[in-house]
Formats: structure tokens, C-alpha cells, sequence
């Protein structure tokens, strides 16, 4: 009887929330934040590595899985609304191809915007596979607009970043336009 009850009670509840909420108008999005006491201690870790991308040659890092029916991908216009790309990049200590590899961040990028700031959807689990952080990785999962220094969002990560929020300033060290080949130096700040 009281679990009868207790349901009735929440189903008005609702009806009321669904029912008695004002009309939509326009607004502003933001009114306000403060500050809250954060509940545990973290740790901050910075990591610092350079990620190679590469679409071009026979052995390439990135590669086109698919396209809007009709759409045309070329040299110089890689990235057109809805092509999608998987990616297995090497991070390494230096910018040089030769550079010490320490992880590597695999993933998928795909082209979502219809105007012309092209951006990414920028989607990748970054792991490292030496030193103090072997097995660990990071999980990124943002919009990359294609200018040479940005941020990107980590959600998440494995092994000794569990739970890690944080971010990555990316700087384009390397980039041909043309066949979309770039290489990017990588400041991680992460809070696990
Ligand atoms: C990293 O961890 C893997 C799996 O535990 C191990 O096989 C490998 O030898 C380690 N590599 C380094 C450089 O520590
Ligand atoms: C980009 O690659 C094209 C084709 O190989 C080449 O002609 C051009 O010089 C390259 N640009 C840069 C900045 O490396």
C-alpha cells in the first residue's frame, strides 16, 4: 500500500513538473556559476609529447572509412561535411619522426561542421606504452577546429589516469594543408 502510494505521489509530481513549467521563451544561456568545495584531493599531471598524423604516402597513420554519398575527397580538400577517418598516430618524445615513440593515440576524427570553420569531432584514446605511465592512457573526446593552436577536452583515461578530466594544448609544429599530414605538440594537464 505504501509503495502504491509513494508511486501515485511521484507520477503527480511529474505531471505537475511537465504541466505547470512556463512557456519556452528566449533567454540568455549562462546566469551565473560559483564556487563548491570539491569533495577529494586530486592529482596533477603534466605529460608533454608530439602526435604524428599522417593521410599521405603507403603507410599511412590516418585513413579515410567514409564519405557523404556524392562527396569528393581530394588533395587540398581533405575534409569535407561527413568524412570520417580512423586513425593509429605514434606519440613520440620529439617532434622527429625518428623521436622516441612513448604511445600511441588511436581513434577517429570526423569533419562535422557545414560552414567554413572547419572543424573536427576529434575522438582517440591516447596510450602510453613506456616509462611511468605504460598501459595507462587518456580518453579525448572533442571539437578540433584545424588552427594551428588549440584546446582539446580529456573526458577520461585507463590504468593511472582512471577518471582523469583535464585538457590538451595542441600546437601544429607541422602541417601540410594539401595532404592533410601534421604534427602537433601536446601539453596534457589532466586531474585523476
Ligand atoms: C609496458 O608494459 C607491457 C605490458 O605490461 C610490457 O610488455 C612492456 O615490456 C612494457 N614496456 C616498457 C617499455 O616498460
Ligand atoms: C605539402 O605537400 C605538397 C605535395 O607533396 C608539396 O607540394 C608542398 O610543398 C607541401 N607543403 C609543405 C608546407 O610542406
Amino acid at each position: 500500500m505504501y509503495t502504491m502510494k509513494a508511486t501515485l505521489f511521484v507520477l503527480a509530481c511529474l505531471l505537475v513538473l511537465f504541466t505547470a513549467t512556463s512557456p519556452a521563451v528566449d533567454s540568455k544561456y549562462y546566469s551565473g556559476s560559483r564556487t563548491i568545495k570539491a569533495p577529494t584531493t586530486l592529482r596533477k599531471t603534466q605529460l608533454h609529447f608530439f602526435l604524428h598524423d599522417t593521410i599521405s604516402g603507403n603507410n599511412p597513420s590516418s585513413v579515410l572509412i567514409a564519405k557523404p554519398k556524392g562527396t569528393v575527397v581530394q588533395q587540398g580538400d581533405i575534409n569535407p561535411f561527413g568524412t570520417v577517418y580512423v586513425f593509429d598516430d605514434p606519440l613520440t618524445e620529439g617532434p622527429g619522426m625518428n623521436s622516441k615513440v612513448i604511445g600511441n593515440a588511436r581513434g577517429l576524427y570526423a569533419s562535422t561542421s557545414r560552414g567554413s570553420d572547419l572543424t573536427l569531432l576529434f575522438n582517440g584514446d591516447f596510450e602510453f606504452t613506456s616509462g611511468e605511465f605504460n598501459g595507462s592512457s587518456i580518453s579525448v573526446f572533442s571539437r578540433d577546429p584545424l588552427v594551428v593552436s588549440k584546446e582539446v577536452a580529456v573526458v577520461g583515461g585507463r590504468g593511472k589516469f582512471r577518471m582523469a578530466q583535464g585538457f590538451i594544448l595542441l600546437n601544429a609544429v607541422f602541417f601540410n594543408a594539401t595532404l592533410g599530414d601534421a604534427i602537433l605538440e601536446c601539453h596534457v594537464t589532466i586531474f585523476h
